[in-house]
């Protein structure tokens, strides 16, 4: 499909356009087991990426490589997404990304989270069921999955509800920058306008959401510019409702392949927080991203040469057969290890709280609503894809209103 068909299809249905971006790959898994056994750090790619190309694949190498940001730099990204989202925490190094972590990181203190569970995710993520309920059948990633995690951060940044069809339009269009640059940079410029306009409000009347917490944030005197905090604003897009999209979708596709601990996490509850860890670990939904060698640098035998992009294989570290026994299995009742699904060090995942809340949530809503809820795939094919980015295609369902 041509970029102007893509652009087409995304006025239409951001999700099919988004879908479309994963690729076709099914399992990239027999890949990173190759990988890690015989090319630990391998010169070669999974990206798509001009420059000369390493990539890691081992637990150890994969973490080493987050926290050495003195060998390792993610300051690429401001030749990559910066040039669309402008300056981002992503792409900062050192006290500048220390300071700036300070000041974004109190928008999403513990105090908000607890307060947004009641406030918004719940009713978000119970208005969408509602939508299906009657119906008996459904697909959870149209209905919930794909939808949830952009309402809730409509509500967190405390957009007007008015806006928030124009608000997904954009969002899907930035995410999908990959497929269509144009829809893409104009979606940048346009959220730019309209986050200008939300800030400049908040100076005049302040108000009680993120936005509000980033205008005001001041740590030892520093405060965000508002190139900073509009920078910022367009990241969580991709950052935080991608990720999370395609998260509980994986979640919920494990589960319900896999009847037997569905029925064990909908009878005892406790089980749901290591289920969403073994989730992540197992249907990593990002499987790659990218870091760059600043100096020649020895890691397993090899050298990676100065000025070398260093694919992070975070899908491939999270099987790592050193670290967990068979590590293609899908089993919430493991002995609990953490994995590395929110990357680690300086630039780990700001929103990781966050992520598990809102699937925690997303869960208990389809447990508590849905009985009986099973895959019903008739000629649908259910299935994870992508190679990079990991989700289900559909999950069609069956189900009781409880
Ligand atoms: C399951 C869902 C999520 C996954 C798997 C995920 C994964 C990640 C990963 C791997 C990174 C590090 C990227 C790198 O260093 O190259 C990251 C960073 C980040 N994430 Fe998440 N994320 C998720 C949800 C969220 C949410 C909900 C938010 C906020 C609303 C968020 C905000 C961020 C931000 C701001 C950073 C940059 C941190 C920094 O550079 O210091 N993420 N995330």
């Amino acid at each position: 499909m041509d970029g102007s068909a893509k652009a087409a299809e995304a006025e239409d249905s951001p999700f099919e356009a988004m879908d479309a971006l994963a690729g076709d790959t099914r399992d990239p898994y027999p890949e990173f087991a190759e990988k890690r056994k015989h090319d630990p750090v391998w010169r070669g790619t999974l990206m798509d990426h001009p420059d000369e190309q390493w990539a890691v694949f081992r637990y150890e190498d994969v973490s080493r490589v987050f926290r050495d940001q003195k060998q390792f730099s993610s300051e690429g990204y401001n030749e990559t997404i910066g040039l669309v989202l402008g300056p981002t925490i992503l792409g900062m190094m050192g006290s500048p990304h220390r300071e700036h972590r300070n000041l974004v990181a109190h928008a999403f203190k513990e105090r908000s989270l607890q307060r947004w569970e009641p406030e918004f995710i719940a009713p978000v993520c119970h208005q969408l069921i509602d939508g299906v309920i009657e119906e008996g059948r459904a697909d959870l990633v149209r209905a919930l999955t794909f939808e949830f995690p952009v309402r809730v951060i409509v509500k967190i940044l405390g957009l007007p509800s008015d806006d928030l069809d124009m608000f997904k339009r954009l969002s899907m269009q930035l995410i999908g920058i990959a497929g269509d640059m144009e829809a893409g940079f104009n979606a940048s410029l346009a959220l730019k306008e309209y986050f200008q306009v939300q800030i400049d409000a908040r100076r005049s009347k302040p108000t009680d959401d993120v936005i509000n917490d980033l205008v005001t944030a001041e740590v030892d005197g520093e405060k965000l510019t508002d190139e900073a905090i509009v920078s910022f604003l367009r990241l969580l897009l991709p950052a935080g409702v991608e990720t999370t999209y395609r998260s509980s979708g994986n979640l919920l596709y494990l589960l319900l392949t896999h009847p037997e601990q569905l029925a064990a996490v909908r009878q005892d509850r406790s089980l749901v927080p290591q289920a969403i860890e073994e989730g992540l670990r197992r249907e990593t939904p990002l499987t790659n991203v990218a870091r760059f060698a600043t100096t020649d640098v020895e890691l397993c035998g090899q050298t990676i040469p100065k000025g070398a992009t260093v694919g992070v294989c975070m899908g491939s570290a999270n099987h790592d057969e050193s670290r967990w026994d068979d590590p293609e299995a899908f089993d919430i009742l493991r002995p609990q290890v953490p994995h590395i699904s929110f990357a680690a060090g300086p630039h780990v995942c700001l929103g990781m709280h966050l992520a598990r809340l809102e699937t925690r949530v997303a869960l208990n809503v389809v447990l508590d609503r849905l009985a009986d809820v099973a895959l019903d795939p008739g000629d649908r094919d259910p299935h994870i894809r992508g190679m990079i980015f990991r989700s289900p295609t559909s999950l069609p369902v069956t189900f009781r209103a409880a």
